[in-house]
């Protein structure tokens, strides 16, 4: 039998790097797959791809941090499917820039799209686990377990999504589980734009790589090894962890 056999999983930030990897390992695991993202550009030719490798998926145009949105979403998964299993808040936007350079607005792009957006799903989704043992993983980031030059607002929203996560964790069971995952460098387009941003990208990311342990990007495939542990029923003793896959990156 495949892990997620019968399982409803919804995805947000579904068309991204690491998003676009769980959907396709939860699909092969046998769930049914909701993919969300604020933008539908490349979202017909991933449901094809999806459906050509046997996988159930339909895809939702959605901004995770509009209340309003969120909301609507739930009512038309909780119209079609009456209840889910699996919440994956994956949806992200990073951004480097030092403290003295930053504007209320782009304080409060990176909480919404980050931080708000996770109370949003949450509270709009849980409700539809209350008869089932659910499984909601949070993104977070390494960015939240230590202190990265020009990364402050991102990471205090990241450092936000771990402690919601653990209330969550608390006030959700015994019927639902929550835990995080916090991802080091991992090779998807949000990285290789944070590369980019930098003086000389390529030996940039030469150097990023080589600050890990093991000395190498992530692949979204081994994130998407983990998101299906978590989701799946062989971590049910787990809640109200955060969960580094990073090559080790924090230990230095
Ligand atoms: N790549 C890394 O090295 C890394 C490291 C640490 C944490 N993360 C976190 O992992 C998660 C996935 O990152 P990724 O590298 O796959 O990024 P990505 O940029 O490849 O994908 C992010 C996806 O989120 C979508 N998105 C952004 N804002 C949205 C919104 N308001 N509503 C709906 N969708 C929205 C984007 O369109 C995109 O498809 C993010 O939460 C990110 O912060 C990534």
């Amino acid at each position: 039998m495949l892990t997620l056999d019968g399982k409803i999983a919804v995805v947000t930030g579904a068309l991204g790097g690491m998003g676009r990897a769980v959907c396709e390992r939860f699909g092969a695991e046998g769930a049914t797959v909701v993919g969300m993202d604020w933008t539908d550009e490349g979202s017909e030719l991933f449901a094809k791809e999806m459906a050509q490798a046997g996988s159930k998926f339909e895809f939702r145009k959605v901004d995770v941090s509009s209340a309003v949105e969120v909301d609507e979403a739930a009512e038309v998964v909780a119209a079609q499917y009456g209840s889910i299993d699996v919440l994956y808040n994956n949806a992200g936007l990073m951004q480097l820039k030092p403290i003295l350079e930053t504007s209320n607005d782009e304080w409060d792009r990176i909480l919404d799209v980050n931080l708000k957006s996770v109370f949003l799903m949450t509270r709009a989704f849980a409700p539809l686990m209350a008869d089932r043992s659910g499984s909601i993983i949070n993104l977070s980031s390494t960015g939240a377990l230590r202190a990265w030059d020009s990364l402050s607002v991102y990471g205090a929203a990241k450092a936000g999504v771990i402690q919601f996560s653990k209330v969550a964790a608390v006030e959700f069971a015994p019927n639902i589980r929550v835990n995080v995952v916090c991802p080091g460098m991992i090779d998807t387009p949000m990285a290789r734009g944070f590369a980019a941003g930098l003086p000389n990208p390529e030996t940039a990311w030469e150097t990023m790589s080589q600050q890990t342990v093991l000395q190498r990007f992530g692949q979204s495939s081994e994130v998407a090894d983990l998101a299906l542990w978590l989701a799946s029923d062989q971590s049910s003793f787990v809640t109200g962890e955060e969960i580094a896959i990073d090559g080790g990156s924090i230990l230095r």
